[in-house]
């Protein structure tokens, strides 16, 4: 009679028949997952080779494709990309919570104090926060009536410094940028940081403070490999990630010298009435009443984000609509026309006027249609494990909404590339993140906080270039 087997053999063979019929057993009753459709990845580098220098120009050809719903790769991530208004608001509507948190990108850990900042915060009790300190605090109607004197003020002087030097060619993006940066920088930090007479006061002179943000935007912008295949991360091939170094620290002297100079102002004054949102955060820093922890960090990073946010977004926009006005004569003719008709010639438009002012309204919007600021939003990254319109999401995937496809889509919009403000009269499409086939802001919880003063920015310096 033959030996029976060591038992060790028989432990090995009974644990292998078990770990086969349990893996049998999950693919005969999971549900196979239905992922939408896209192009085969490439080991590694995934999709990337389809990918050119404009992305969402790139994504666009191949929506035509795969649909309005596709799923690619860059690297090893899957990201999923809407292009249709049904989609978009199924991302940003219907499953909005569970893809409400943010891709941690190197720009964010590196430039925005470890994700301590409203764009690249994850979802959460700590991003909820800011974001009602900032619909309470810095966009409330009632704080962007109170700040009305500084946007008069500042567009005033531009174009007084415009008729001064009428004739002489300037850089439209330059002057309106500086614009933005006027109007922010007095609302946050008090005090003009355009200004060469506010030479000495700051830890820079304006124009080294202006390149340091240009450094910061291009650093948020770039595709850091690190960010798609993790492992690559640790080598910085681009030198992305030593630079986003160094311009942290430069923001940082900023920022700290600002905070310490406000906090010489408030220091031992009793029941100090707040100046400006540098006031007001470092108030809401102090609150032990929060349940989250706010900090000095906190006060920073929105710093930050206010002024980032609030510089480049009006002025690329308006810089649009003054080209899309300069190629087409009876745009600009239309546009006189109803401002000498509304305001006459004897005064500025203002801010209040825009009401009465529908076809330069829709000269805006159909600026933000053709050249939305973010043509893919800020990615989003998903929760958990999700179904959108029969297609599933895997959690930890990254979700795109190409804004600037749903705005070319042709089921949406007659002669979709046409520059043509007149589809807005009559129509109440709007940008405010209801109407899913105009997105220039975002829509959902993520929305752009920044939307009422961006509008108005937008809406009142296009009337007043016309
Ligand atoms: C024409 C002007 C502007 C445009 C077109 C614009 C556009 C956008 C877009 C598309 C997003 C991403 C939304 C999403 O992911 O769904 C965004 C987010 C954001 N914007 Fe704006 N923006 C403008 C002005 C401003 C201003 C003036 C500020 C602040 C002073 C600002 C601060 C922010 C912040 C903090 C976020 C991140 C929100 C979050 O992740 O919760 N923006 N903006």
């Amino acid at each position: 009679m033959d030996n029976p087997p060591p038992p060790a053999i028989t432990y090995t063979a009974a644990g292998l028949a078990t770990v086969v019929l349990i893996l049998l057993s999950r693919r005969l009753f999971s549900r196979k997952l239905k992922l939408p459709p896209g192009p085969k990845p490439w080991p590694i580098i995934g999709n990337f080779n389809l990918i050119g220098p404009l992305p969402h120009r790139s994504l666009h050809e191949l929506a035509k494709k795969y649909g309005p719903i596709m799923q690619i790769k860059f690297g090893s991530i899957p990201v999923v990309v809407g292009s249709s208004a049904e989609v978009a608001e199924a991302i940003l509507k219907t499953h909005d919570i569970s893809l409400a948190d943010r891709p941690k990108i190197a720009a964010g850990k590196y430039t925005t104090y470890n994700y301590s900042d409203i764009t690249w915060s994850q979802y959460g009790p700590y991003w909820s926060h800011l974001r009602k300190f900032c619909n309470m605090e810095i966009f409330s109607p009632k704080r962007l009536d109170f700040y009305q004197h500084v946007r008069v003020e500042e567009l005033h002087s531009l174009l007084r410094s415009l008729y001064k030097t009428s004739g002489t060619p300037f850089k439209t993006r330059e002057k309106f940028s500086d614009l933005s940066l006027s109007v922010i920088s007095r609302l946050v930090l008090g005090r003009n940081y355009t200004l060469e007479s506010e030479k000495g006061k700051g830890v820079y002179t304006p124009h080294e403070f202006k390149k340091i943000l240009d450094e910061l935007f291009v650093l948020n912008g770039v595709l850091e490999i690190g960010d798609w295949i993790p492992w690559l991360s640790y080598f910085d091939l681009q030198g992305n990630i030593k630079k986003m170094k160094a311009v942290a620290k430069k923001v940082d002297r900023f920022i700290e010298h600002e905070l310490e100079e406000h906090d010489a102002r408030r220091n031992g004054v009793k029941n100090y009435v707040a100046k400006d949102m540098m006031d007001i955060l470092l108030q809401l820093s102090d609150d032990p009443s929060l349940d989250v922890e706010f900090g000095r960090t906190g006060v920073k990073a929105l710093t930050l984000d206010l002024i980032a946010g609030g510089t480049e977004s009006s002025a690329v926009t308006v810089e649009w609509a003054i080209s899309e006005i300069l190629r087409k004569p009876e745009v600009f003719e239309k546009a006189t026309e109803e401002l000498d008709r509304v305001i006459g010639r004897e005064r500025w438009v203002e801010e209040k006027d825009m009401v009465n002012l529908p076809y330069i309204y829709a000269i805006a919007k159909e600026v933000m249609r053709l050249h939305p600021v973010a043509p893919m939003l800020v990615p989003r990254a998903a929760r958990e494990d999700i179904n959108v319109n029969g297609y599933d999401i895997k959690k930890g995937s990254r979700v795109l909404v190409n804004v600037w496809t749903i705005g070319r889509d042709p089921k949406v919009w007659d002669k979709p590339d046409e520059f043509c403000p007149e589809r807005f009269i009559g129509n109440s499409i709007d940008v405010r993140g209801h109407d899913y086939e105009l997105l220039p802001f975002g829509a959902g919880r993520r929305m752009c906080p920044g939307y009422p003063l961006g509008l108005k920015e937008v809406g009142w310096y296009t009337a007043a270039a016309d």
